[in-house]
């Protein structure tokens, strides 16, 4: 008996231990995060329980300082369905930086929130602008959705590398609106293995070693989770969301969506859960034998991608459906190219429910226009188990050669073509007169506080002397 307490004692201890282990492993806590509800006077408004600190509120708040012109609009309107950091937002007019100091160097997430509005007079809806990161054009001639019938907000997310201290934001208003907006902006440092340093390169058929991944520019273009419901950022580390795969699968044919209520395994080597939470690896789409024969089939993905860039093609996988190890093998192609053969993933973590990924670089062809997963048996596959697995995929766009991951344009090219203008027209040079007596109205306390305070908006100078610039 008093062995078997003291075993009892313990697997307590064991499970405490392990529980504990795995709430922290829970709480991710990024060195850098910044979360912007901007236009905001409100010192904190929630979303997904996360804190957004009102830009206009710093006065509470040492990270960051309204030192510049605070030009914000408020929607005196919103739909009630519309989370509060999208009922405010900052306007720009000119070409804004807004910098960010950075504390530890490496890949940073960085999240741009729009919901365009109308408030006095002023028809968000018509801006057009480019967004400039640490260099990197991320955005150029971005307009929000004068055709978006839904209304809903929209969020664009990037990964990039940085090697400074701050980390700095540029809106560039186009030409033509002389118009910018954002609602929110998040800045936040990414785990260290989140994105590798190498990945394989799939180029006409044959792989590759691919290096430097993790210093490239990336915009999550889709971030999918197969066969389960949309995973929203409550239930993610790294509070992304996760859409349904339906809209991609092409073919089904002989597929099954499947769910695991136990306990995903996290090991290390394998995925962390920063790389892909809980919520994703429970959910699958396999192919099942049913009977003496392993069926001809193939899972099929499709997904629109522009032409002219490399994606990088995340697939994640979790063997949650088979009974054993050792039952499981596959093979999984990439553009109709077979890039893992017989994969036997419960080898490779050596255990079952256990998360893995693998990255593999891909061009987009200009001409096809998509990028294709599919999972089919392998020559190992066995009859009466499962012959296929995956349980997410995530595309992502590396920026090209121009530093941009919107087009044939270098980020001091959009500096440069938004200072070249010469007519402003009456109208905008008012706007400016404005804007000017507004902007001197503030001089002196911008002064007082732009010293000690950290992150800062501030005008971009009008004048430059980089005229030779070719991109
Ligand atoms: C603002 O109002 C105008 C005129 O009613 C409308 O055409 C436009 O779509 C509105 N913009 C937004 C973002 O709702
Ligand atoms: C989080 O996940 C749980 C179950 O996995 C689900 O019941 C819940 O609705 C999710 N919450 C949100 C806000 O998505
Ligand atoms: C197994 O089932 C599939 C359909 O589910 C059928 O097409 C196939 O002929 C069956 N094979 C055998 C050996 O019964
Ligand atoms: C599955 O897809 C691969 C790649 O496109 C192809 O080579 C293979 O023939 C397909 N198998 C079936 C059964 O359609
Ligand atoms: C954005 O629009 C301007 C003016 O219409 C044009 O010169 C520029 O090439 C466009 N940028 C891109 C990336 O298409």
């Amino acid at each position: 008996m008093k062995n078997f307490n003291q075993n009892n004692l313990f697997s307590l201890l064991f499970f405490l231990s392990f529980s504990t282990l795995s709430v922290f492993s829970h709480l991710f806590s990024p060195p850098d995060n910044y979360l912007i509800n901007c236009g905001s006077t409100s010192a904190t408004t929630l979303l997904n329980n996360r804190p957004f600190t009102g830009d206009l509120a710093a006065k509470h708040s040492p990270s960051f300082s309204t030192s510049s012109h605070p030009l914000f609009v408020k929607n005196q309107n919103p739909l009630s369905n519309v989370p509060q950091i999208y009922h405010t937002a900052r306007v720009f007019t000119k070409p804004t930086k807004y910098s960010f100091p950075i504390k530890q160097k490496g890949t940073h997430m960085v999240r741009f929130h729009f919901h365009a509005f109308n408030s006095s007079n002023l028809d968000l809806g018509r801006a057009q602008f480019n967004i400039l990161v640490d260099g990197y054009v991320v955005l150029s001639n971005f307009t929000r959705f004068v055709t978006d019938s839904e209304r809903n907000p929209r969020v664009v997310e990037y990964l990039v590398w940085v090697d400074s201290e701050k980390l700095v934001i540029v809106f560039v208003p186009s030409k033509d609106s002389e118009l910018a907006f954002v609602n929110a902006i998040e800045v936040i440092s990414a785990p260290t293995d989140l994105i590798l340093e190498t990945a394989q390169y799939l180029s006409s058929g044959n792989l590759k070693r691919f290096d430097g991944l993790n210093k490239q520019a990336l915009e999550v273009v889709y971030r999918v989770t197969v066969g389960g419901p949309k995973v929203t950022p409550f239930n993610d580390s790294l509070w992304r969301t996760w859409v349904p795969d339906e809209e991609f699968l092409k073919s089904s044919v002989g597929s099954e969506k499947f769910y695991f209520g136990g306990r995903i395994n996290y090991h290390v080597g394998g995925a962390s859960r920063e790389v892909g939470p809980d919520n994703v690896y429970n959910t699958a789409r396999l192919i099942r034998s049913k009977n003496d024969s392993v069926p001809n089939v193939n899972m099929t993905w499709v997904f629109p991608v522009k032409g002219g860039y490399k994606y990088l093609v995340r697939l994640h996988f979790c063997d949650i459906a088979s009974i054993s190890g050792g039952l499981l093998y596959f093979n999984v192609y990439v553009n109709g190219y077979l890039v893992l053969e017989d994969l036997d993933i419960s080898y490779i973590t050596s255990s079952l429910a256990s998360p893995y990924y693998v990255d593999f670089v891909v061009d987009g062809d200009s001409s096809v226009g998509a990028l294709s997963v599919s999972i089919g048996p392998s020559k190992s596959s066995l009859p009466h188990v499962i012959d296929g697995m995956l349980n997410a995929v995530e595309v992502m766009k590396l920026n090209n050669q121009y530093k941009s991951l919107d087009g044939d344009v270098c980020a001091d090219f959009v500096l440069k073509s938004h200072r070249s203008h010469g007519n402003t027209g009456i109208f905008l040079t008012l706007v400016a007169a404005v804007c000017i007596v507004l902007s001197l109205s503030i001089v002196i306390r911008r002064r007082i506080i732009e010293s000690r305070e950290s992150v800062s908006w501030s005008r971009l100078p009008v004048n430059s002397s980089e005229d030779n610039v070719k991109c």
